[in-house]
């Protein structure tokens, strides 16, 4: 094929396949069989292929996704990207419409409603109708860009359908003014991303069969997702946009974008999916009956919805109504009460963690709610039970709370027979039987109702640490759930997590149902474990109030464990995510002579103590951005010792001078290094003064 035929069937199959996938993914009309479909794509590969020229950032070949990132730059949205305000009741959406009337008392009030989507919110900037760049909301100013990741979703057109040029898809474009029908130098639409509920059931699947840790539901799915440096892997999850509104537009102030309804249908003539279904309203009675008919409607929706979005549909009237500093006047959100259910509580159970808190579980009788069959529900603490006075053999109300952990709302008081028994918490350790305290006092935050096990060798306690270690967000241990830790335990072969680096096959020979090979795994699993980011051995510690995220934190903040062990609380609390609780918590542990020895024995089995995600700007402190050499033989410090408290407080330690060197401190028997220091001019300091610098 000639270059210039090459070129002319690659525009006919660009134009054929983005008919097809506007017709698939956007109206879920398919015009073609998908064998047909995939011929096509395949030709425009291959002609790719054979002649690379013809590829261009739009092309349908280029949502499986662009080289990697090493990071997400900041992009400013053209507009402010606002939230919304919530409503949990009739009353008060009634008490918003009559807030909103006061403001423009004159004016008829008209209403959209449209299905609140629960997923990420995202802005998508063209330019002469092309995707240029896609950002997520951030701090409502500037997001993330992600252009790349947004480019992988089918719904998002990289090029709007050009109205005036084509007549494709219908005859709707006849009634579009023909103002509206050149698509303005520069918009941003506003959206969100989301996650349908097979394709998250789909993708948790696949990430069970390979051990990956599953997402908590869609919307984590998906903003886990649209997190990801590699498009690649956001090209294989299954994501899709809805448009739901304009954020910037030039061009098109003009008399016919001045209404939401207008403007939506604009969109969807543009290429973009639009919300599924909408409501117009003219009074409070309507917008009630827009909501509940929703609230019927949803359960059937492909994805999940966890309200009403209520919105004017006269611009001019959303100017005149203008915005609060977090969200617009003329909109707000209805949300819908999460699932409940009604069943009977034949028992508490007492559950012990590995920080030794006493978790009451409400055992019930099986009742099916929100897709799944519950049988325990937690109670979360005694304070709670006794405020709630739940007794035993009580009917409760138990409710799905954010689709994970299903809690227990209330009593049913009017199905209350008499015979229901209080329970009695348990005064001591129920799988140890030592004393438990009550953590009291405000530096202990919200755990200040919490019963705790005070016995730290309390087998629930060490299970509770090794299955944490051991699991998959923390140390990612393969082979070593819930039930072989029972058994490690059981068995007296491990106490605590420095025990797993001396298991060895003849020990694991002897416990139940255990075969060479997966002995073999698991050893090998532990081994493997010894690499992994200092993130994940920090968390993976169960320090009290640290999870990943501070774990995160504080392995960027600090280049070693050694660089961490020696913070101050003054220091921590200036870490991102990192308040004063937390910081106490952390020197607590880290104090503790049993824990100190902990540390040194993880670090005699070989385990990763530095850290690949330091971040020396983030690396606050006196000696941010200064280059140490040590040299010679110290008085007192050992050299560990003062290269920890080098990166502390920022600063970094090298093994050789140069230009760029700032200090070298000098003890005994210092040799070449000295002299280079020396003939460069770089500031010489002795154990004395380098203490002094660091302000002992
Ligand atoms: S309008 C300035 N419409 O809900 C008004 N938002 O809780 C902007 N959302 O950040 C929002 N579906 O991410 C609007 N049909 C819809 C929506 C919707 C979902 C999200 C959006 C927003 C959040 C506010």
């Amino acid at each position: 094929m000639l270059p210039k035929e090459a070129e002319h069937r690659h525009a006919e199959l660009v134009e054929q396949i983005r008919a097809h996938d506007y017709a698939y993914y956007v109206l879920a009309h398919p015009t073609i069989a998908d064998q047909e479909y995939d011929r096509l794509y395949r030709e425009l590969v291959d002609l790719e292929h054979k002649f690379p020229a013809l590829i261009m950032p739009d092309s349908p070949t280029q949502r499986v996704g662009g080289a990697p990132l090493t990071e997400f730059k900041p992009v400013q949205h053209l507009t402010p990207m606002r939230s919304l305000d919530n409503t949990y009741s009739q009353d008060e959406l009634r008490e918003f419409v009559h807030r909103v009337q006061r403001l423009v008392p004159r004016e008829k009030l008209e209403w959209m409603v449209e299905p609140k989507v629960d997923g990420v919110a995202v802005n998508l900037r063209y330019e002469k109708g092309v995707l240029t760049i896609g950002a997520t909301r951030g701090d409502g100013t500037t997001g993330d860009d992600i252009t790349e990741n947004l480019k992988t979703i089918r719904t998002a057109p990289h090029r709007l359908k050009a109205l005036k040029l084509s007549n494709a898809h219908g005859d709707a474009e006849s009634s579009i003014p023909t103002a509206l029908q050149t698509i303005p130098k520069v918009m941003e639409v506003r959206g969100e991303v989301y996650m349908t509920r097979a394709g998250f059931a789909r993708l948790n699947a696949e990430r069970k069969k390979l051990s990956e840790e599953t997402f908590a539901n869609p919307r984590n799915a998906t903003a886990g997702s649209l997190k990801q440096l590699d498009p690649g892997i956001v090209a294989k999850r299954p994501l899709d946009l809805v448009i739901y509104g304009l954020g910037f537009a030039d061009g098109a102030d003009n008399q016919d974008l001045q209404r939401h309804d207008s403007v939506l249908s604009w969109l969807k003539l543009l290429g973009f999916k639009t919300p599924e279904k909408t409501w117009h309203c003219r009074s409070v009675e309507e917008l009630i009956g827009a909501i509940e008919e929703l609230d019927q409607l949803r359960q059937k929706f492909s994805y999940e919805t966890d309200g009403a979005v209520i919105k004017l549909n006269s611009y001019a009237l959303r100017e005149k109504t203008g915005f609060t500093s977090k969200a617009p006047r003329w909109a707000i959100a209805y949300k819908y009460a999460a699932e409940q259910a009604e069943t009977r509580l034949h028992g508490i159970t007492i559950q012990v963690g590995r920080t030794g808190a006493l978790t009451p579980v409400a055992e019930l009788e099986p009742v099916f709610l929100a897709g799944s069959t519950i049988s325990r529900a937690t109670l979360h603490n005694e304070d709670e039970l006794r405020r709630k006075d739940i007794r035993i053999g009580d009917t409760v109300t138990i409710e799905k709370a954010g689709e994970v952990i299903p809690a227990v709302v209330g009593v049913v008081l009017t199905k209350r027979t008499g015979k229901e028994r209080a329970f009695e918490f348990p005064s001591v350790c129920p799988e140890c039987q030592s004393a438990v305290s009550r953590s009291t006092g405000a530096a202990v935050g919200e755990s200040a109702v919490v019963w705790r096990c005070t016995n730290g060798d309390c087998p629930a306690q060490v299970r509770g640490r090794l299955e944490h270690w051991c699991s998959r967000g923390a140390m990612d241990i393969e082979g070593a759930g819930e039930v072989l830790v029972a058994q490690l335990v059981k068995h007296a072969l491990v106490r605590d997590v420095a025990d797993l680096y001396s298991l060895t096959l003849e020990r694991l020979a002897n416990l139940e149902r255990m075969g060479e090979k997966s002995a073999r795994n698991l050893l090998a699993g532990i081994e493997a474990s010894k690499e992994r980011d200092l993130w994940r051995l920090i968390f993976g510690l169960g320090i009290l109030h640290v999870g990943a995220g501070v774990a995160k934190s504080l392995a960027r903040r600090f280049p070693s464990f050694d660089a961490l062990s020696q913070a101050t609380i003054e220091q921590l609390t200036q870490i991102e995510d990192v308040g004063g609780v937390i910081a106490e918590s952390l020197v607590d542990w880290l104090a503790k002579k049993r824990n100190q020895q902990l540390i040194e024995r993880l670090r005699a089995a070989g385990l990763n103590f530095r850290s690949t995600q330091f971040d020396s700007k983030s690396a606050l402190g006196p000696f941010s951005g200064k280059t140490f050499v040590l040299t010679g033989t110290l008085p007192k410090l050992k050299r560990d010792d003062a290269a920890a408290k080098i990166e502390t407080l920022g600063g970094k330690v090298s093994g050789s001078v140069s230009q760029k060197t700032d200090y070298v401190i000098a003890g005994e028997e210092a040799g070449s290094k000295l002299e280079k220091a020396r003939r460069l001019g770089v500031t010489i300091l002795d154990e004395a003064q380098f203490l002094k610098l660091c302000g002992q």
